[in-house]
Formats: C-alpha cells, sequence, structure tokens
C-alpha cells in the first residue's frame, strides 16, 4: 500500500540512495532539507519540506503539513571535516534533533519513526559479534562516551514514546558512493597516504554496510517487523588485519604499516585505535530472520572491489 513517507537527511548518503526507492514503490515522498535548491536533479521526490532538525516549532509545522504515515530520520554531521566536531555536533543532533523529530512524527500522526542509529556504539566487551541485546558502551571515555550517550538518549526518544511505533537501525561502518571509503573520502585518502597502520595484534572487528543496504533496510521496517533495534550490517565483520590490507590493494594504496599499540596511542585519535584494536563486529541475524532482510553487499571485500572500480559492476 502506498505511503505518505518524510525523509529527514535526504541530501545525505543515505537519503539520496532511499529516495528513488521509496518512489519506485509508489510511496509519497517529502523531503527535509535545510536550504530550498539542495536536492540534486536526480533526487526525485514528492514535496520539499525546509526546517531545520534543532527548530522544533518549524520542524513541527512541516511535518503536520506533510501529513505522513512513516517519518525517517537519517540526519548526522559526519561531513565535517573535524571528526570532533562532527561527532559532537552528531551527539546534538541525534539527541536534541531526535526528540524534536518524534515530537512532531507524533503531532502529524504518524504511525512509525525510523531512525539511523550505530552498530559500532556496543561496550567491547563480551563476544566478538554482538547482538541487539549487548549493552552500548554509555561510559567510553571522552567523546566517544559523549556520543554513544546520544545514540542511546536517541534511541530511548524513538522506542520509547507510547504513541508512536519506534525502530532504529543500527549501521555499521557505512561505505558507498559519497563515503569516507568511496574515491576522494577521508579513510580512502588515509589509506592511499599510508596514514592508517596496522595497530598491534589489530583484532578490532568492523561490520560494514553498504549504503544501499542501509536504504534497503529502511524500506524493509516502514511497515514490517516489530518496534525495536536492527543491527543493519553485512555478513562478513572483519578484523583490521583482514580488511585494511585488503581495502589498500583494491584502492592501489601501499601496505600499510605496523605500530605497536604504544605508537598508534601517540600517533593516531583515540576512535581510530578502538575501530581497530577492540572494536565488536555486530550480527544481522535478528532483521534476516524477522524479516527475511538480506544485504545486497553480503561481503565488504566486493562492495570495497566495486566502489573503487576493480571490479566494475
Ligand atoms: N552515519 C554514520 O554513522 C557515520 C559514521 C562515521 C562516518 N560516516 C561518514 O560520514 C559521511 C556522511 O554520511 P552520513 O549519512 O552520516 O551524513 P550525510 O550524508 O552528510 O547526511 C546527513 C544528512 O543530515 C542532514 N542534516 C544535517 N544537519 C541537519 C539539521 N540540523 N537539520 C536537518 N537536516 C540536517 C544533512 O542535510 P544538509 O544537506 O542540509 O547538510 C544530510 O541530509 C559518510 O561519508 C560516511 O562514510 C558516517
Amino acid at each position: 500500500m502506498p505511503l505518505r513517507v518524510f525523509v529527514a537527511g535526504a541530501t545525505g548518503v543515505v537519503g539520496r540512495t532511499l529516495l528513488p526507492r521509496l518512489r519506485e514503490r509508489g510511496h509519497h515522498v517529502t523531503a527535509l532539507v535545510r536550504q530550498d535548491g539542495r536536492l540534486e536533479g536526480g533526487d526525485l521526490v514528492d514535496a520539499v519540506a525546509v526546517a531545520d532538525i534543532m527548530d522544533p516549532r518549524k520542524l513541527r509545522q512541516v511535518v503536520q503539513d506533510a501529513t505522513p504515515d512513516v517519518v525517517v530520520g537519517q540526519v548526522t554531521a559526519f561531513r565535517h571535516p573535524d571528526l570532533d566536531v562532527a561527532l559532537h555536533r552528531t551527539s546534538r543532533l541525534r539527541e536534541t534533533g531526535t526528540k524534536n523529530l518524534v515530537n512532531a512524527a507524533v503531532s502529524a500522526g504518524a504511525g512509525r519513526i525510523i531512525t539511523q542509529s550505530a552498530a559500532t556504539a556496543y561496550s567491547p566487551s563480551g563476544h566478538d559479534v554482538l547482538d541487539e541485546d549487548a549493552p552500548l558502551w554509555t561510559d567510553a571515555p571522552g567523546r566517544w562516551g559523549e556520543a554513544v550517550r546520544a545514540v542511546a538518549a536517541m534511541e530511548e526518544a524513538v522506542l520509547t514514546c507510547p504513541r508512536i511505533d519506534g525502530v532504529a537501525l543500527r549501521y555499521g561502518a557505512l561505505y558507498g558512493p559519497r563515503t569516507w571509503y568511496a574515491p576522494g573520502g577521508v579513510i580512502h585518502e588515509r589509506v592511499r597516504g599510508s596514514a592508517l597502520p596496522l595497530v598491534g595484534e589489530g583484532v578490532g572487528l568492523t561490520s560494514f554496510t553498504h549504503t544501499e543496504d542501509a536504504a534497503s533496510a529502511v524500506i524493509e521496517v516502514l511497515t514490517g517487523g516489530d518496534p525495536g533495534a536492527y543491527n543493519v550490517v553485512d555478513n562478513e565483520p572483519a578484523e583490521s588485519t583482514e580488511w585494511l590490507p585488503a581495502y589498500a590493494r583494491i584502492v592501489g594504496g601501499p601496505t600499510p604499516v605496523s605500530l605497536t599499540l604504544e605508537q598508534a596511542k601517540a600517533q593516531l585519535d583515540w576512535l581510530t585505535v578502538h575501530q581497530l584494536t577492540e572494536q565488536r563486529g555486530a550480527t544481522n541475524f535478528r532483521l534476516r530472520e524477522t524479516l527475511g532482510w538480506r544485504p545486497t553487499w553480503p561481503s565488504w571485500r566486493e562492495g570495497f572491489a566495486t566502489l573503487c572500480g576493480l571490479w566494475p559492476g
């Protein structure tokens, strides 16, 4: 049945992938932008709403005008080049902006809200590959602790509101066109410039998510699935010793150098060391089992190679 869908974050890497998929299925799409004209020629939508998610009054008005059945939030500030600033702004958007979006969705009579969340926020303890019941690392140090607490607050706002069904899609490391892993992106350039080393044993696990799979999961939960949190990741969580040298080969970069943990702590930011040495992977079992969702890109190996033109599709 065609739905009226309101998409916040419509100009982002997931939003842009999502818009045509919604339209293909006959849904009526309203795209939220901060400035008129931000959508590109190919971003076909039925209506454009202009508001900042941090402005609750204006947001409420445009969501009410759109009369959506489903509200989708894909809002972050990860485009900012300074990681500390990006994390801090994203935390505010997740915590305050998402509360604003929930309130606006409820006031507009929407039946469901779907928000982007993070499968990278789990506490690095217990099993290597974690499901949705694993605790979030809310007492992590520094900026990361702030970021994870914002993820927890965002999920609480979405999942515990009694007047709307809430779904949190926990993405892994996002890759695809225009992301950090695409040609010209932050990670791509770091690896080509030999600025992303292997650290210690390199046993930190990363679960990756292609932006097409992030979007296909939104389609899947538009009406399906119980409210709750779902990991949206590929089938192959990988240690940094595995994915980093493979990615370096794919992008035509040098073999990553190896640092000891002590050297890495002195040379790299805390979050990168965490990711490379102790981060846990995530399993997509819940989404597969309950909704039959399958990633289009089950392995980052093929996804990276195609993204970087090594194996043209
Ligand atoms: N999402 C993650 O968890 C994550 C984590 C680490 C790295 N990354 C990397 O970050 C890059 C960006 O991916 P992304 O999907 O996170 O971000 P994105 O592609 O920049 O999308 C963010 C969306 O949020 C919107 N937005 C930001 N602030 C807003 C506000 N105050 N009110 C309304 N809308 C607002 C943006 O709109 P405007 O067009 O107005 O800016 C944009 O549509 C990717 O390269 C990815 O590799 C993402």
